[in-house]
């Protein structure tokens, strides 16, 4: 049974404070994984304009990338590429490749943090943007 804290601010806090505080928030952490999925839910019905819904896009995108045998991070990431969409809707990769960061490689947070730049070179060109934007991660280690 939790204790309610008596502390009004951060100065006032004690080691039983944050010990109680990480005993807390042991179960956000463990509960992550079932708000990730849930969130992800949220993309069905979403077609906003597209031929698939959001959700069933990013199904595809992750089984492609299980066909194509890439490992199980990469697959993941794939999957949850465009969650972002819903909260982040002007810079969804960013909000995606910041829950993955902890969890993946810098490759894999790279991928997944550019990836509206790369996939632009198909469709740019048709919204006033420079198709090539790519181009400035030439050379790039990613
Ligand atoms: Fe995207
Ligand atoms: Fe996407």
């Amino acid at each position: 049974m939790s204790r309610k804290p008596a502390f009004t601010s951060f100065s006032e806090t004690t080691a039983e404070d944050w010990e109680n505080i990480f005993s807390e928030q042991a179960s956000m952490y463990t509960e992550l994984p079932n708000r990730i999925i849930d969130h992800l839910k949220l993309l069905k019905g979403d077609f906003s304009g597209f031929p698939v819904d959001r959700l069933n896009h990013c199904l595809q995108t992750a089984t492609l990338a299980q066909e194509a045998d890439e490992s199980e991070e990469h697959v993941v990431c794939a999957l949850l590429h465009d969650i972002g969409d819903t909260l982040a809707s002007l810079n969804h990769a960013d909000l995606a490749a910041t829950i993955l960061q902890p969890f993946v490689s810098e490759e894999n947070h790279w991928m997944v943090k550019h990836h509206g730049i790369f996939q632009g070179y198909h469709f740019f060109h048709h919204i006033g943007l420079d198709r090539n934007m790519r181009d400035q991660f030439r050379g790039s280690p990613n």
